[in-house]
């Protein structure tokens, strides 16, 4: 291992001297020696194949063998170390090359390359993990088609899978070992390649695409779980219905497989024709699956199969254009969703996930464009902003050249750029030539990090009839970025008059106005809107038309009115956030001050009416009375932050609501009562959502008839979704009410993975001087594996990401507790103990206690000796 790792830029960016066209590959598999044998067709790519010099990739990987044309290879010639080998004197014509390498997939505990899940064998290869298997240009832009065949042990591996089409398959006679061999036709990168043997149950059905063809669907899992792969399937033929006619796009090998595997780092893999998931996104049934369980598997399941033409048809010419493929298909994630459920929720929950995870990281030491330009280690770019705020970017692209000029763009990217590696230039230049917009400012969302700010200030003239919107734009440094350009900022908006109606200027200057969005372009636009004959309330960012932060001079009447009467849902919900927020940030400082938080009884009353009408769904409503986190109201106030006040603060306004609200809350949720049989549907879950709020809200009041509501509601629970609420709101108010319950859960689910790690988040996340102490004891809890990442996530995780009072607390205890199983961690999978430390990002907007110690944590982490790339990586940024 080198001591100072040498980052990768964009700027360096060369084609490879070599490219490779065709891959066989050949697995003998056995636990712990398993021998894979590759044959790759080379072939000079580029003048600087003349060198001779040919450069592979490793990862330690252990060579058996190697030829050239057929020839061994003398040992004079090559140089094979467990990170790269390097051969001299390749043929400037093709040729071909055979490596035979050896894995212990039972030693792999990165879980990247080849590994055992549950005594199954499964590969998971992005973004470098094929080196893992062999030495390889393991780049995105080598593109080969691969024929692989699987053999192993009939008993221990009945099921042989690998990418593409089936093509043959038989027993190997007389040795107890059979072996599967498949082909797929689509040149793809080796990160996209997987493969997976074992002992599997499966399910089965099919798809007829458009043009006619037949598919063969197959999701597999653990025996026994088949019955829970139901709604998966369900999800994934709408998925392959609606690509084909949101966007055109057909599926395109004979089979289409998900496996669902227990042992996984992140959420699921787009392996051509082989998707690889985290089960958590795969297995459900009413018992163990919330509704949001269920939701997030339709959304996880889209992704991956959107993939197929937004991933893998076209994929990425190198890892800075990451957000070609995820930030593009989290947007067509979403929107599916959206077409599938409720637009205006779905909306107003992916902002909420926006917010929580993606502005602290732009607002925090690890801020980085939607587009990197530098990084030290690919795997520590997977996130929020590459993810969410790359797919806010397309979102935004679609709001400035409308639905019909957006398709057309797309339409133009698939027509061009089908087979080939891409760049954010070549997609830009798609929208641009398909509808002649000039997208050269826009491009900056893809290089500037950081969150925008813009102030709104209005000002109405009623006797000119005439209303004046100054709008201001500023984005403040961030790492490696001091100073910053204007951007193009698509704002949505709407003149709401005296009551309610949309009012329509008669002439509007100071900026381009396309329809109802105004595009922000300079630092600053007065926009002059003409002929208003009464005063008007300015919506504005409707949809969060752009992933901003909007400060505006509206009054808390104004506010209150756009909640009752905004047109546009996300506003409404987004008036009663802002108001709340207001009234938290007061209410946190007056908490400091030693004061107690004032009452705003104007927005507690607007709640109520919100919450009582039956003309809105039940999930908008659910929403709105979804006050702001604690996590939102740190990120409001910015800096010298006390979790304890604003834990406080949260508290006192929602024993606020309920004191006021009490017998209403209490009438509504008994009105709810669901008589109807569980089904996951989008108007069941918004039904438990609005009831299990409310139910929540009863218990902040803190009567013990809310308790004993609360207790009732889990012992009658006949699903997951409610039976997880009502204990949640138990232990989310730390009551001791909770432990009969966690401990009859605890018992009840002894034997299911998913739905104890569900146990596992309820225990580390009380807000209770206690539970530190518990998630400790947890560590050595029978149940707890270090060596499975839901598990790990779910105890670990959860207490360093969602319980803000107990990880921050005033001793460090919590930030000690988390740097020292980060350490431990670390030495087994680097990757997810890098993911857990970015729980430190927003340590310097802390109080000047808290820190302190978080910094003596993390410098503690730093001063260790032997970190992994990945977590020396997030550590040295986070501190920097
Ligand atoms: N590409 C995967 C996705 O769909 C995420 C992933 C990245 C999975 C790296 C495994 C490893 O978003
Ligand atoms: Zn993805």
């Amino acid at each position: 291992m080198t001591a100072v790792s040498v980052p990768v830029r964009l700027e360096d960016y060369r084609a490879p001297a070599f490219t490779i066209d065709t891959v066989s590959l050949d697995f003998r598999l056995t636990p712990e020696a398993t021998r894979i044998k590759a044959r790759m067709a080379f072939r000079p790519n580029t003048a600087e194949a003349a060198s001779g010099r040919l450069e592979l990739a490793g990862d330690e990987t252990k060579l058996v063998a190697i030829a050239l044309d057929g020839v061994p290879l003398d040992a004079g010639r090559y140089v094979a170390t467990p990170d790269r080998l390097v051969i001299e004197g390749v043929p400037s014509r093709p040729f071909t090359l055979d490596i035979e390498t050896e894995v212990d997939p039972s030693a792999n505990t990165k879980l990247m390359g080849l590994y055992r899940s549950s005594g199954n064998y499964c590969t998971q290869c992005e973004a470098e993990g094929f080196r893992r298997i062999t030495y390889f240009l393991d780049r995105p832009d080598v593109l080969a088609v691969y024929t692989t065949r699987i053999e192993a042990e009939k008993t221990e591996a009945p099921v042989l899978l690998a990418n593409g089409n089936p093509a043959e398959a038989g027993d190997i006679p007389g040795t107890g070992r059979h072996y599967a061999v498949w082909h797929d036709p689509f040149p793809k990168p080796s990160y996209l390649f997987a493969m997976v043997a074992g002992d599997l149950g499966v399910v089965t059905d099919r798809f007829v695409t458009m043009s006619g063809r037949d598919v063969e669907l197959r999701i597999y899992c653990e025996h026994g779980k088949e019955a829970r792969c139901a709604y998966a399937m369900d999800a994934l033929k709408r998925s392959m219905r609606w690509d084909e006619t949101a966007f055109g796009r057909e599926y395109d090998l004979d089979i289409f497989i998900v496996v669902a595997v227990s042992d996984f780092n992140m959420g699921a893999m787009e392996n051509k024709g082989l998707n690889v998931f985290n089960d958590k996104y795969v297995l459900a049934d009413p018992d163990t699956a919330t509704d949001a369980d269920y939701a997030g598997i339709e959304t996880v399941i889209a992704h991956e199969y959107f993939h197929n033409w937004t991933g893998n048809r076209i994929t990425c010419r190198d890892w800075f254009q990451l957000c070609l493929k995820e930030g593009l298909t989290v947007f067509r994630d979403q929107e599916f969703s959206s077409d599938e459920r409720s637009r205006a929720v779905k909306r107003i929950a992916d902002v909420r996930t926006l917010q929580a995870r993606q502005f602290p990281e732009d607002g925090g030491p690890l801020a980085h464009p939607v587009r990197p330009e530098i990084y030290h280690e690919i795997n520590n770019f997977y996130t929020p902003t590459v993810y969410e705020k790359g797919a806010e970017v397309v979102r935004m692209l679609k709001t400035i050249l409308g639905e019909d000029g957006f398709r057309r763009g797309m339409d133009l990217y698939f027509e061009r750029h089908d087979g080939e590696a891409a760049t954010v230039e070549d997609f830009l230049a798609a929208f641009a030539d398909a509808t002649g917009a000039d997208l050269s400012q826009f491009k900056l969302w893809y290089a500037q990090s950081g969150t925008p700010e813009i102030t709104a200030r209005g000002q109405f003239d009623p006797a000119a009839k005439r209303f004046t919107l100054t709008l201001a734009q500023t984005l403040g440094p961030t790492p490696g970025q001091p100073i910053k350009r204007p951007m193009h900022i698509p704002i949505r908006f709407g003149l709401v008059g005296p009551n309610g109606e949309a009012i329509e200027a008669e002439r509007v200057s100071g900026a381009t106005v396309t329809g109802d969005v105004i595009q922000l372009t300079a630092p600053s636009h007065t926009v002059v809107f003409e002929g208003v004959g009464a005063r008007p309330v300015p919506s504005l960012l409707r949809g969060f038309s752009a992933p901003v932060k909007l400060s505006t001079d509206l009054s808390a009447e104004d506010l209150l009115f756009l909640v009752r009467t905004d047109s546009d849902p996300f506003n409404r919900w987004q008036a009663a956030q802002t108001l709340a927020m207001r009234t938290l940030v007061e209410g946190t400082a007056a908490i400091r001050a030693g004061r107690r938080p004032a009452v705003e009884t104007a927005l507690i009353d607007a709640l109520g009416v919100v919450a009582e009408d039956a003309t809105l769904e039940p999930a908008f409503r659910a929403q709105v009375l979804t006050l702001p986190s604690e996590g939102d109201i740190a990120r409001e106030i910015g800096r010298d932050v006390d979790p304890e006040a604003v834990a406080a603060a949260r508290s006192a306004l929602r024993a606020a609501i309920a004191g006021r609200l009490g017998e209403r809350l209490a009438a509504l949720h008994a009105g709810l009562a669901d008589a109807a049989p569980f089904r996951p549907d989008a108007a069941g879950a918004g039904r438990r959502a609005l009831r299990n709020v409310l139910l929540d809200l009863g218990v902040a009041g803190g009567t013990p008839e809310a308790v004993a509501r609360a207790r009732a509601h889990f012992e009658a629970a006949d699903n997951m979704t409610d039976r997880i609420a009502a204990l949640a709101t138990l232990c989310a108010a730390a009551l001791p009410e909770r432990l009969a319950p966690l401990a009859a859960f605890r018992k009840r689910y002894a034997g299911d993975a998913l739905a104890l790690d569900k146990w596992f988040t309820l225990e580390a996340t009380v807000p209770a001087s206690d539970t530190l102490a518990r998630v400790e004891a947890l560590l050595a809890d029978p149940a707890f594996s270090i060596g499975n990442p839901n598990r790990v996530r779910a105890l670990v995780g959860s207490f360093a990401a969602a319980n803000p009072t107990q990880f921050n607390r005033a001793d460090g205890a919590g930030f000690d507790f988390l740097a020292d199983f980060v350490r431990r961690l670390d030495a087994r999978n680097p990757q997810t103990a890098a993911r857990l430390l970015v729980s430190f990002r927003s340590w310097r907007s802390l109080e000047p206690v808290r820190r302190a110690h978080a910094e003596a944590a993390l410098a503690g982490i730093a001063a260790a000796p032997g970190l992994s790339p990945d977590t020396r990586d997030i550590v040295t940024r986070t501190l920097a």
